[in-house]
């Protein structure tokens, strides 16, 4: 069952009923001010730090569902509505929702009034815009009331949730004309301030939330506007400020009326804060305001965006035949990977925004699917992290945004981390060719004293595995390795202890086959990287090593049908046939097959057969088989889930592609796609019922076979999969991947996906590929690159040369 429908044209979703299973979302901002806002106007908005600059308060876990926002009252005699449906829940007329890139919009009716909202963050300004136009859609005139409202947050979010005792007394703000200014703690230590405005003269405006809602009601009913029909003028001392407007809007039969509101963030210098004694300084305020007074500002800013998004959405566009793969390709999973490199795994309907900064994992490998996108912003990300690494090349395991410093709570320990930078710094130059990278001098824990080059980096990430192998001469596990729940040397035992931070971070036996399995595709990465800069004795030196592991890997790591994922503290196998539960994980068949270990000896073929026949099921390849059943001490958060949820046997979308990749390694296109299609949004749409997220766009988890009701998805927006399924798409599937020495085009498709075109702006020249497919699943047979036959598959990249006709016969 679906609950709207793809709008491609306009690379939009149309959602239809705001009783969608969930809150379906989406996010406003490129850069610094963001919002996430739902189909019902339910979100929150923040200054680039979702915990600390928190700008509108919003209510967790809160019934109904996604019960504050950015909202809009229209009163039409005892008639109050909203055109997001929320909070009211008047029944509307005719209701539509679109979310769009970077932005939403509304078109609700009631009674014969029109509403038409649209918001949006403009790319350059620290603001959100919404413009809301009502119409007179109906034969006689209208006098209406429309009613603003939104609820300040005391900006740290946290602290805002907890701290009543101070927090109701700290309230502030000003009003001037209709701008109403938010200004908590402005008094000592912040430079910061918000406000809400609007370009029309208003009837009046509220600024404490008793005074707006009414004691013991809500913003369903609040007080102001269904009873007494009009505000107070309320001034907030303490308690909880809010910003509300009142504006009379008559229309005659026919006629509109718009209004621009403007939701702002601005900062002073510390030396220039104040106006005169206690009032705010307003400047910046002025400035970001006289932007945006008129509808054609509005329509100025809008076209800014869309043309961003537009340039942005060039770089990589599809053709085929088939419909649902062209949306993904061309708008909805480049959308989101930009999404997750912006936000991390912080600010989502599933992450409060409260509890993680930067992954160094999360955020290496978001920018496999962003890189192409900003390469600039990419390079800037590379460095930040890399300058929280540790000089024996291990990492915090998480870091913050806004002081870009390791955070020491979470700590370190995750031993895949370290070579995460290799893979986002290996994309970055094999993208931009830019070797400048890897001679910039970055500190070690934000260090300078201790800082090296970039490229000395990534060979501390390599040695770390190379320094730190346990009795089989595999690289220990730490804390975890990607499977954050793998906590093979925690045993904890009581209630409360972070599986995360618990126990020590380091045991001398406990073993990743997963691990290993990076460490032979970025090993090699690096010795590329290596030769690239020179030094073949590096990348000799590299190459050794990489071979010594895939070696170990077979030897040790092999059970016979697919690859063990682990060796426990006592060094019993973890994802073996020996196991009673979990015999099977994905993870290690996944890398070490998209490694490339063992498809010459055809383990490669065994494992991902083993892979089909024991983790496959109607919605995903789950991450385990058989799901364990009770607590393991041993094995940690893992086997804490309930059975076919999360970790425990749940389809985590993340791994998918890594099977689907390493199908396209031993060229069987159909099966490749086979799984690309069953955690596909576009595919997915269709049981929108079941699986309740947003069919336009990823999500963590779908609930595996052994859950109450598979199929079932939850942890939207936020999440890796939105990354490697671009990288698996576009890279591996449709075949047109970066390598140092220019483009290659080597697609493994269904034998049915008939042919394609790719268009891919690369270091400054637009390609047009044309692939005819000849209904083979892969294999390359010629390569003409502008008349000229081309041997192998990489286009030899000219410097200078800015357009490049390519026809590839398979
Ligand atoms: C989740 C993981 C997550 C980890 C760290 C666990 O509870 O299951 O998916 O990575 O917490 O936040
Ligand atoms: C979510 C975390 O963000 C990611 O780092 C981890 O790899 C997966 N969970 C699997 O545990």
């Amino acid at each position: 069952m679906k609950f709207g429908y793809f709008d491609d044209a306009n690379k939009e979703y149309v959602i239809t009923t705001p009783k969608t299973p969930l809150p379906w979302i989406n996010y406003l901002g490129t850069k610094d001010f963001f919002s996430l806002i739902s189909n019902t106007e339910g979100g929150y908005s923040f200054y680039k730090d979702a915990k600390l600059l928190r700008i509108t308060r919003f209510r967790y876990n809160n019934v109904p569902a996604d019960s504050n926002g950015k909202y809009y009252y229209i009163k039409d005699g005892d008639t109050v509505w909203n055109p997001g449906w929320m909070p009211t829940k008047t029944d509307l007329d005719s209701y539509e929702c679109r979310h769009g890139i970077g932005y939403s919009k509304w078109e609700s009716r009631k009674n014969g009034v029109r509403a038409n909202v649209l918001a949006f963050v403009p790319t350059n300004d620290t603001c959100e815009l919404n413009q809301v136009k009502l119409t007179n859609e109906s034969d006689q005139a209208k006098e209406l009331t429309l009613f603003s409202y939104v609820e300040w947050c005391l900006w740290n979010a946290q602290d805002d949730m907890l701290n009543f005792q101070r927090n109701f007394s700290t309230g502030e703000v000003e009003v001037i004309g209709s701008t109403i200014y938010h200004k908590t703690e402005y008094r000592e230590r912040r430079n910061h301030y918000a406000l809400f405005s609007v370009n029309a003269p208003i009837e009046n405006f509220e600024t404490q939330r008793e005074d707006f809602l009414g004691a013991y009601h809500d913003n369903r009913d609040p007080k102001a506007v269904c009873e007494d029909g009009h505000l107070h003028g309320s001034i907030a001392h303490g308690w909880s400020p809010v910003a509300a407007h009142e504006i009379k809007v008559s229309l005659k039969p026919g006629e509109s009326k718009s209004f621009v509101f403007v939701l702002g963030y601005c900062e002073n210098p510390d030396n220039d804060k104040w106006e005169s004694k206690g009032v705010i300084n307003k400047a910046p305020a002025k400035a970001l305001l006289s932007k945006y007074q008129t509808d054609a500002d509005v329509d100025r800013a809008f076209g800014e965006l869309k043309a961003y998004w537009d340039e942005l959405l060039s770089i990589y566009t599809l053709e085929s035949s088939n419909d649902k793969v062209n949306r993904m390709v061309n708008i909805w999973n480049q959308y989101q990977c930009m999404v997750t490199f912006n936000m991390s795994r912080s600010a989502s309907y599933f992450e409060s925004g409260i509890g993680r900064g930067m992954g160094f994992r999360d955020s290496n490998q978001d920018l496999l699917g962003f890189v192409h996108l900003i390469p600039e912003r990419a390079r800037e990300r590379i460095i930040d992290i890399a300058s929280t690494q540790f000089e024996n090349g291990s990492a915090y395991h998480q870091y913050q945004p806004l002081t870009k410093r390791g955070n020491s709570d979470i700590g370190s320990g995750f031993n895949d981390d370290p070579l995460w930078l290799i893979a986002g710094t290996s994309a970055y130059v094999r993208e931009t060719g830019d070797v400048s990278i890897l001679k910039e001098t970055v500190p070690y824990d934000n260090d300078m004293s201790k800082a090296t080059s970039l490229m000395e980096h990534l060979k501390r990430s390599f040695d770390f595995t190379v320094n730190n192998k346990g009795p089989h001469g595999l690289p220990l596990i730490g804390r975890a390795d990607w499977n954050d729940c793998l906590n093979l040397n925690c045993f904890s035992e009581h209630p409360g202890e972070p599986f995360q931070t618990f126990g020590p971070s380091e045991g001398p036996v406990a073993e990743s086959v997963f691990i290993a399995g990076m460490f032979v595709k970025y090993g090699e990465e690096y010795a590329q990287l290596a030769d690239l800069l020179g030094d073949s004795a590096e990348a000799a030196r590299a190459r050794k090593e990489v071979k010594v592991m895939y070696d170990t890997v077979l030897k040790e790591g092999w059970d016979g049908e697919w690859f063990i994922r682990a060796f426990d503290a006592e060094s019993r196998k973890i994802g073996s046939k020996e196991c009673e539960e979990g015999k099977i994980f994905i993870e290690s068949n996944g890398f070490c097959s998209l490694a490339g270990i063992g498809v010459k000896e055809g383990y490669v073929e065994k494992a991902l057969d083993s892979v089909k026949a024991h983790l496959d099921c109607k919605y995903g390849v789950m991450i385990l088989q058989p799901a364990y059943t009770v607590y393991h001490l041993e094995l940690g958060e893992i086997s804490s889930y309930p059975p076919g949820y999360k970790e425990n046997a749940g389809i985590f979308c993340h791994n998918n592609p890594w099977v689907s990749i390493a199908e396209t390694v031993i060229g069987r296109g159909n099966r490749a796609f086979e799984i690309y299609k069953k955690t596909c949004p576009a595919y997915t749409e269709e049981i929108s019922e079941i699986h309740k997220t947003e069919p336009y766009v990823y999500c963590q988890m779908v609930a595996g076979n052994d859950a109450y009701i598979p199929g079932e998805g939850k942890n939207s927006w936020l999440t890796g999969t939105a990354a490697w399924t671009f990288v698996n798409i576009s890279q591996y599937i449709l075949g047109v991947y970066p390598t140092l020495k220019g483009l290659s085009v080597n697609p493994c498709v269904p034998s049915d996906f008939g042919n394609f075109k790719v268009t891919r702006k690369f270091r400054g020249a637009t390609y047009h590929i044309e692939v005819e497919t000849n209904g083979h699943e892969s294999g390359v047979k010629s390569m003409i690159v502008d008349g000229v036959n081309v041997p192998g598959t990489v286009i030899p990249y000219e410097e200078g040369k800015k357009e490049y006709n390519v026809k590839v016969v398979m």
